[in-house]
């Protein structure tokens, strides 16, 4: 089965992020097209990008870096669970978006958004654009969960039919998505012969 991580994008204390990343956990495991994992950002604990070379080398100075690394190389697939921040994405998610490159490549994903009036959809937007730098497949099935705080309740997150039908559409259509770009996750283009000097210009085309 493919591996899907759900991250977790924002990390302060108290955040609304957890209990509904792990709602969004729940409902892939129910789905069982994938082997689901959740991948907290908080736990994580990434600094402020520290790597001195580009990450299209690779080569990586830290062991933060590697656990991500690692962690990131092992899905297939990804759900996004983000709020907005002042109408964009989280710093954190942006962070740990930037420490990689070749560990995201040709990899799908879906987006679990939340806020108020606009549901964290304009911090989604901004998250695609990044994402297709990094030659991942934003997909446009959703999840986008309006007035959050309506959700929340004594016990945590409290879903609804909408939510879990957008969640089924969302993670049918991101299992395609999984299986069709397989040839190319299997045949990625091939790493620059030697790494680029830390603070060279790396160029994308
Ligand atoms: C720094 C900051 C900026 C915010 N900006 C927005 C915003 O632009 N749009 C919005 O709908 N909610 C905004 N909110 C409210 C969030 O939707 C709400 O606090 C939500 O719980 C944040 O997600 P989190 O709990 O996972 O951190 C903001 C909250 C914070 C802390």
């Amino acid at each position: 089965m493919p591996k899907l991580h759900v991250v977790v994008g924002s990390t302060r204390p108290g955040r609304l992020g957890l209990p509904i990343g792990q709602w969004a956990a729940q409902a892939a495991k129910e789905h069982a097209g994938f082997d689901v994992e959740l991948a907290d950002l908080a736990e994580l604990g990434l600094p402020l990008l520290d790597e001195p070379g580009h990450p299209r080398a690779g080569l990586y100075a830290h062991e933060h870096t590697r656990r991500w690394s690692a962690t990131v190389d092992e899905a297939d697939a990804f759900v996004f669970v983000t709020p907005e921040y002042n109408s964009g994405p989280p710093a954190a998610l942006l962070n740990a978006l930037s420490f990689l490159y070749g560990e995201w490549l040709y990899k799908p994903v879906g987006f679990v958004s939340y806020g108020g009036v606009a549901a964290g959809l304009r911090s989604v937007q901004v998250l695609k654009q990044v994402a297709t730098a990094l030659k991942m497949m934003p997909i446009p099935e959703s999840v986008a969960i309006p007035f959050v705080f309506k959700h929340m309740g004594e016990g945590g997150f409290r879903t609804d039919a909408p939510l879990e039908a957008a969640a089924t559409m969302m993670l049918d259509e991101l299992l395609r998505w999984t299986e069709a770009l397989r040839p190319l996750r299997l045949n990625p283009p091939p790493a620059p012969a030697a790494p680029p000097a830390p603070g060279a210009p790396v160029s994308r085309v």
